[in-house]
C-alpha cells in the first residue's frame, strides 16, 4: 500500500485540471446494459472505483475498449458495448468492494426483466441503506425478493408497468436506479422529491442521448415515458464538482491562487458561496474557476443538505479549511450519521474541534502540525491531505486506497502547483 509524505507550507498557485466526475461515471457506466448498441463515454476519470465498475461490467458480458488517451493524459474514453448479457448476477464478492454496484440494479431490470445483486452493506459513513431504491422500483410494477444478503428484482412479463413514487427522504442512487428502470417501461413513470444533484442531470442528458423521453430534468419532479429501446450515443461526463471544490480549499488553506480548469461554477454555487462567506475570492473566467485566498479567513456556519444545498462531499475539506479560519464555526452532517471520522484525525495534527451526533464546531485559527495519520474513508482523507498543505512539517497520509477511489493523480495535480507532495510505497 502506498502513502503521501507532506510538506506543508507551500502557497499553492497555478491551474489544476479537473477530472470527469466520479460520481456522474459511476450511474453513467451502467446505462451501457440498456441498449445493445454501443455507448462511448469521453472525459472518464482514471479511478479505481471506475475500473472496479468496468469489472463488474464484465460479469454480464459488457465489452468494452479504451481509446484516446496517453498515459500523462487526465481522463480517458471508453466504449461498452452490450448486444447480448450473459448474466444478470452481481456477485457479492463485486459488490462488498464498490458499493455504488447497486446501480446496475435499475438498468438490469429493465433491460432483462430480472436483476439479481448482492446487497451493499453499510461503509465507513453510515448504515446506507437500499430501502428507497426497491421502494421505487416496486411503485414501478417491480417484484423485490431478498434473499441470502441479495436483492432479487422482476418485472411482470413484457417489462415494468411504470408508476409513481414519492421520495419521503432524498436519495441520489435511489433516483438513479429508478430513473434508468423507467426509461424502458411499457408506460410513464413519475417521481416526486427527487434528486436535483448535477450528477443525475448528466444521467438524464445521456438517457436522452440515447433515446430516452423524460420532463423536468433538473427538478425534484421526474416524468420519464418508456420507450421501446435506446440507442448507443456518445457523451462527456460532466467536471467534478467535488474535486474541483476539494482543490479550492486546498488552494485556500495554503494563501493560495489556482485555476481549477474545466471546472463548472454552477454545480460548485453551494461550495463557492461557503468559501465567499470564509473570505475566498472565487470567480468564474474563462476556461473555469478561479480561486484566490488573499486576505485573512473567517468562521462560517455550515449545513450540508441534498443539491442545491451544500454538499456532504465537502464537508470534510471545508472543516480542514475552518481549523485556520478566525471564529467558531458550526457544522452540522445532515445527510450521514457517521461522517466526522477526520475529526480525530485533524486533532492529532493541532486541530480544535469537538463533536456531539452530527454537530462539529470548529476553533481557530490554529497551527496544525503534521503527523502520522490515517485515511478512513474518500473524503475524510482529502480533508487529511488539504490539512497536512498548510501544517508546519511533515504529514504522513495512510491507505491510500481512499483517496485514490476519489481523486485521479492527486499528488499529481497538486506538484502541479507547486505542494511539497510525494507518493511512496509503505514499508
Ligand atoms: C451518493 O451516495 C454519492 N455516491 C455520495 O458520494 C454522496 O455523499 C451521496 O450521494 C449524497 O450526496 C455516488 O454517487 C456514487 P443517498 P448515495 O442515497 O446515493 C439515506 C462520495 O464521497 N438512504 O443520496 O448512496 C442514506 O443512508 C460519496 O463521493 C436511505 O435511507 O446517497 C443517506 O443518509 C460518499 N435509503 C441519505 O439517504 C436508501 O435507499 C442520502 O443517501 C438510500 C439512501
Amino acid at each position: 500500500m502506498d502513502k503521501l509524505l507532506i510538506r506543508g507550507g507551500n502557497r499553492l498557485s497555478g491551474t489544476i485540471p479537473i477530472s470527469g466526475a466520479k460520481n456522474a461515471a459511476l450511474t453513467l457506466i451502467p446505462c451501457a446494459l440498456l441498449t445493445d448498441e454501443p455507448v462511448t463515454l469521453r472525459n472518464l476519470p482514471r479511478l479505481a472505483d471506475i475500473d472496479g465498475f468496468q469489472h463488474l461490467m464484465g460479469q454480464f458480458g459488457v465489452a468494452h475498449t479504451i481509446a484516446g488517451h496517453r498515459p500523462e493524459d487526465f481522463g480517458r474514453v471508453m466504449t461498452m458495448e452490450a448486444p447480448r448479457i450473459t448474466s444478470t448476477v452481481a456477485p457479492y464478492d463485486l459488490v462488498r468492494k464498490m458499493r455504488a454496484s447497486i446501480l446496475v440494479l435499475g438498468p438490469m431490470l429493465a433491460r432483462m426483466g430480472e436483476a439479481t445483486v448482492s446487497l451493499p452493506g453499510g461503509c465507513a459513513i453510515g448504515n446506507r441503506p437500499i430501502d428507497l431504491h426497491l421502494k421505487a422500483l416496486e411503485a414501478f410494477g417491480a417484484h423485490i425478493e431478498l434473499a441470502q444478503g441479495y436483492v432479487r428484482a422482476i418485472a411482470p412479463d413484457g417489462g415494468l408497468p411504470g408508476g409513481e413514487y414519492d421520495f419521503p427522504v432524498v436519495s441520489v442512487g435511489a433516483t438513479e436506479n429508478a430513473v434508468m428502470a423507467a426509461v424502458l417501461a411499457k408506460g410513464t413513470s413519475k417521481l416526486i422529491n427527487a434528486a436535483r444533484e448535477p450528477e443525475i442531470v448528466d444521467l438524464c442528458n445521456l438517457l436522452v442521448a440515447m433515446g430516452a423521453e423524460m420532463e423536468g430534468i433538473g427538478t425534484s419532479e421526474l416524468t420519464i415515458h418508456g420507450v421501446k429501446r435506446l440507442h448507443g450515443a456518445t457523451y462527456r461526463v460532466m467536471p467534478d464538482r467535488i474535486e474541483a471544490g476539494s482543490y479550492a480549499c486546498a488552494a485556500a488553506i495554503t494563501g493560495g491562487e489556482v485555476l481549477l480548469e474545466g471546472a463548472n461554477f454552477d454545480d460548485m454555487a453551494s461550495t463557492i458561496h461557503a468559501l465567499r462567506n470564509i473570505g475566498v475570492e472565487v470567480e468564474q473566467v474563462k476556461g473555469g474557476v478561479h480561486v484566490a485566498a488573499n486576505g485573512p479567513l473567517k468562521a462560517h456556519n455550515l449545513t450540508t443538505a441534498p443539491f442545491p444545498g451544500l454538499a456532504t462531499d465537502m464537508q470534510a475539506q471545508l472543516m480542514s479549511l475552518l481549523c485556520k479560519a478566525e471564529g467558531t464555526s458550526v457544522l452540522k452532517e445532515t445527510i450521514f450519521e457517521n461522517r466526522f471520522m477526520h475529526v480525530p484525525e485533524l486533532a492529532r495534527m493541532g486541530a480544535n474541534i469537538e463533536t456531539s451526533g452530527r454537530t462539529a464546531v470548529v476553533r481557530g485559527p490554529v497551527e496544525l502540525t503534521g503527523a502520522e495519520v490515517m485515511a478512513t474513508d474518500l473524503r475524510a482523507s482529502m480533508s487529511l491531505v488539504i490539512a497536512g498543505l498548510a501544517a508546519e512539517g511533515e504529514t504522513t497520509v495512510r491507505r491510500l486506497y481512499h483517496l485514490d477511489r476519489g481523486y485521479e493523480r492527486l499528488e499529481e495535480k497538486l506538484q502541479l502547483v507547486g505542494a511539497d507532495i510525494e507518493r511512496v510505497g509503505d514499508d
